[in-house]
C-alpha cells in the first residue's frame, strides 16, 4: 500500500539551487509522489515539538538553532515502502559514516556535518503520522490510510 512518510530537506540544501534540485530528482525518480509541500522557517516552538526526543543530547540547541536557521523545504512523500525507501536513500545520519561508507547516499552526496546531515525522515508510521500533524495540521492522516 501507499505510505506516508515526512521529510525535511534542511536549510543548508534549501540555499543551494543544485542541490536542491539534485534531491528533487532523487525524490520523484524514485517514484515518490510529493502529496503536500511547504517552505518554511521552521520556528523554535515548531522544532522544539519536533524533536523532543532529543532535547536531552548535547547536540539539541546546535540542532535547533541549524533547523530555525532559514528556509527547509518540508514533504509529505507516498510511494510503496516510502518510510524504509526514503530512510535508505539518506543514507546514515553521522556524515563520517555517510561518506565513507554510503557516498552513493543523499547524506553521502550532500550532508555536511552530523547536523547539516541534509535531510530528515520519518522512522516509523507513529512518527510519520506525529510529524506531518506537526507541519501540516490541516492534512488529515486517517482519512487518506481509510480511502486507501
Ligand atoms: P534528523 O534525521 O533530522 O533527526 C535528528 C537530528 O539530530 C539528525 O537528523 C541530525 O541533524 C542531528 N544529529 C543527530 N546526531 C547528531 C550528532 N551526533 N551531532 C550533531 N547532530 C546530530
Amino acid at each position: 500500500y501507499l505510505q506516508l512518510t515526512l521529510a525535511i530537506l534542511k536549510p543548508h540544501v534549501v540555499k543551494s539551487p543544485f542541490v536542491l534540485q539534485k534531491i528533487r530528482d532523487l525524490i520523484i525518480d524514485n517514484n515518490f509522489k510529493i502529496v503536500r509541500s511547504r517552505r518554511t522557517t521552521i520556528s523554535r516552538e515548531e522544532a522544539e515539538l519536533f524533536y523532543k526526543e532529543h532535547k536531552d543530547k548535547f547536540f539539541y540547541n546546535r540542532l535547533l538553532t541549524f533547523m530555525c536557521s532559514g528556509p527547509s523545504d518540508i514533504y509529505i512523500l507516498t510511494r510503496h515502502d516510502a518510510i524504509a525507501k526514503w530512510r535508505r536513500m539518506m543514507g546514515p545520519t553521522k556524515v563520517y559514516q555517510a561518506q565513507y561508507n554510503a557516498q552513493d547516499t543523499i547524506r553521502g552526496m550532500f550532508g555536511l556535518s552530523d547536523t547539516r546531515n541534509a535531510t530528515h525522515g520519518s522512522d516509523s508510521t507513529e512518527s510519520a503520522k506525529r510529524e506531518i500533524m506537526i507541519f501540516f495540521k490541516d492534512f488529515n492522516i486517517n482519512k487518506w490510510y481509510n480511502n486507501e
